[in-house]
């Protein structure tokens, strides 16, 4: 199959419209069988659910080119299971076991000359997403939904790809104790925006926010998990009830244990305590592990040994072990790499 005349090696992480996408709709109770299109197009009514109260979920998955040629997805049932719980928590339906991954299967395989080569840095990034759709004025669940898969080629997702980045902490919050933090809502992010908008304007990456009970403990940023390795060369990642459980994030701490003998935990990190470690990293699907050189704290640097130019030794480890394994070079955990067949 050819590919498409792309320059794949300095794309950003942008939206490129492909030749098809998936749509399958709900209705009197049910999905429907779904199918791919060339139309890109929403049509919706003006009092929609998704535009009136933001009734819509989302999930980030990665499509990869194998060394030995194979177009592969890394653990999309991680992803199916992800915005199950997501739909639950904004009462919309469930998709029936199966639909998800088949659906990412017909768009990406629909896709597959859009599917950068391999060694070209650049990765297919996949996006299922369900919204409300019909008219819902009263503050309500809609009746009808659309699920959609779009799938768009990309490159790193901070520009400079591995070279470390500069982020602040917020004084915004992202998520309550016992809000959405933890599900993948179009509405954590439009909450973000205003937050994020500022931290560009200041020169900064990203923003690091902390939990909004106390202000103390670090939780995330707008769209990664945080990983830190300690000066005794641990790995630590930030537990909060609040924060998306990342994929990326439970599987590099199944790496660190198991591929490079590490210690690895899931713990409460307080923001006094990141001054103290070796090494940051944001990680997540567009994130992979982009390193962290410089926090700041209300104009209090925070400055990782690592410094400013290269990632820290045992992150860049962690992120030669995770794409060696994304990409077939290294040999994977049963079910992380699901091949989908051109
Ligand atoms: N946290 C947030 C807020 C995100 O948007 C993402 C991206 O999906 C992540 C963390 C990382 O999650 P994952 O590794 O599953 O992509
Ligand atoms: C992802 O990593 O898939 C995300 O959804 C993060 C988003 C900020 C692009």
């Amino acid at each position: 199959m050819e590919k498409k005349d792309i320059d794949w090696g300095n794309l950003g992480f942008g939206y490129i419209k492909t030749d098809y996408r998936y749509v399958s709709n709900f209705k009197d109770g049910k999905w429907d069988d779904g199918e791919i299109t060339t139309d890109d197009k929403v049509v919706l009514n003006e009092c929609a659910g998704v535009l009136q109260y933001a009734q819509t979920v989302f999930e980030g998955l990665k499509a990869y080119t194998t060394e030995d040629g194979r177009i592969v997805t890394f653990r999309p049932d991680l992803n199916a299971e992800r915005i199950n719980q997501s739909a639950a928590r904004l009462e919309i339906p469930t998709l029936p076991e199966g639909k998800f991954i088949d659906a990412v299967e017909k768009t990406v395989k629909a896709n597959a000359a859009y599917v950068p080569p391999y060694g070209s840095g650049a990765t297919l990034y996949v996006r299922p997403y369900i919204f409300g759709s019909n008219p819902v004025i009263g503050v309500k669940p809609a009746d009808e939904y659309q699920f959609r898969v779009l799938v768009t080629p990309v490159g790193p997702y901070f520009k400079g790809g591995a070279k470390p980045i500069v982020i602040k902490v917020s004084d915004f919050d992202r998520a309550a104790p016992h809000g959405t933090g933890d599900i993948k809502a179009g509405l954590n992010y439009a909450m973000s925006l205003h937050a994020i908008v500022t931290a560009h304007a200041e020169g900064f990456a990203e923003n690091m926010y902390l939990d909004s009970a106390t202000r103390t403990k670090v939780e995330e940023t707008g769209g990664a998990n945080f990983l830190f390795v300690t000066k005794d060369g641990k790995v630590v990642t930030p537990k909060s009830k609040s924060i998306l459980p990342s994929i990326t994030r439970r599987s590099l701490i199944y790496v660190a244990k198991e591929y490079l003998g590490l210690e690895a935990e899931e713990r409460e990190i307080t923001l006094e305590e990141v001054a103290d470690m070796a090494e940051c990293g944001l990680c997540g699907t567009a994130a992979v592990i982009s390193p962290v050189g410089k926090i700041n704290d209300h104009g209090k640097e925070i400055c990782f040994p690592s410094g400013m130019e290269e990632m820290g030794p045992v992150t860049k480890k962690l992120y030669d072990t995770l794409t060696g394994i994304q990409m077939g070079r290294i040999e994977a955990p049963e079910g992380w790499v699901h091949e989908i067949k051109i």
